[in-house]
């Protein structure tokens, strides 16, 4: 199959192209340079050009903390640059799928959401991003939306490098330990997004790594793996103060993942031992 992906630089992005390659289809990967998805001519241009079989929307404005300064420019890339790439799926009879996340979900329950919860963003990028999830239901029939979260990948800056890296600079470390989700590796996220496609059953899928953690618990995994002693002192959200409200609970139960028979991801610690492997030479 012909599939265009959006934002092909990003850290899914760059897991998510050479795999899809290795599936079998010939896959398009576009730039922000190449493809603005907030131009529509640019989007037009792009999709006439390649007259892809299927569009991936992985291109966003994933600065949490920046969406709340500049919720123009959220609402922008991932509300209206989604529904400009819908419109032009649907001039082409394409199917899309679009990346969303848990931080449409407001994180007061208790339990993990399945995919008919009620969305209730409480930070300006959660918005706009079901801005976007909206705008593929109004606009197409075939389409997938897929919320994942906690994403780290070789392709960016991520969490799990970042903690690593100051394990071994800081003689502690301070991280929040109220937050409860589920890391994700961009790899594992990258195979089962190839076989929902295989599958070909449109809908909305939660997909992540399995099992559940805080920041604080996963920073301690993190450390313990790569043998750094370095304390992890469990702060609270309020503590660390970031401009962006966070979900306290945005566990996703991958229910339709399983109805459609894809395999679920491996748990969020076997994910994160494989990485950090294959890794480690890299980053010390
Ligand atoms: N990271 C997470 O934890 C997480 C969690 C849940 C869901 N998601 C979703 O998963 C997807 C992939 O995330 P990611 O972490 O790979 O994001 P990322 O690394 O920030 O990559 C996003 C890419 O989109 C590009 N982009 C921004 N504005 C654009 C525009 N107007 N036109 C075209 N491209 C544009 C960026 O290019 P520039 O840098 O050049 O602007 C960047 O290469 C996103 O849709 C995100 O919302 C991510």
């Amino acid at each position: 199959m012909k599939i265009l992906v959006t934002g092909a630089q990003g850290m899914l992005g760059q897991d998510l192209v050479p795999l899809l390659r290795e599936y079998g289809h010939t896959v398009v990967g576009t730039g922000h340079a190449e493809l603005d998805v907030t131009d529509g001519a640019s989007v037009r241009a792009a999709l006439e050009l390649h007259r892809p079989e299927l569009v991936i929307q992985s291109a966003a404005y994933t600065n949490v903390d920046g969406c709340e300064s500049n919720r123009l420019d959220a609402f922008r890339v991932n509300g209206l640059g989604t529904r400009l790439l819908a419109i032009g799926c649907q001039q082409l009879g394409a199917p899309l799928m679009y990346l969303s996340t848990d931080y449409v979900f407001d994180g007061t329950g208790d339990r993990p959401y399945i995919e008919i919860d009620r969305t209730n963003p409480q930070s300006v990028y959660g918005q706009s991003k079901l801005a976007g999830e909206q705008a593929v239901q109004e606009l197409l029939n075939q389409f997938f939306i897929v919320r994942t979260s906690w994403l780290y990948g070789r392709g960016g800056k991520n969490f799990v490098d970042t903690m690593r890296t100051l394990g071994r600079e800081k003689p502690e470390l301070a991280v929040v330990g109220d937050q409860h989700g589920s890391p994700t590796w961009t790899v594992a996220l990258s195979h089962a997004l190839a076989r929902l496609i295989e599958r070909g059953i449109y809908g909305t899928y939660h997909v992540t790594g399995q099992g559940a953690t805080t920041w604080h618990d996963f920073t301690r995994a993190i450390l313990a793996a790569e043998g750094i002693a370095t304390p992890v002192r469990p702060i609270t959200t309020a503590e660390l103060g970031r401009p962006a409200p966070r979900p306290a609970y945005s566990v996703l139960e991958n229910l339709n993942l399983q109805l459609a028979g894809v395999p679920l991801l491996p748990s969020w610690q076997e994910s994160l031992e494989t990485y950090l492997a294959q890794t480690r030479a890299v980053v010390r």
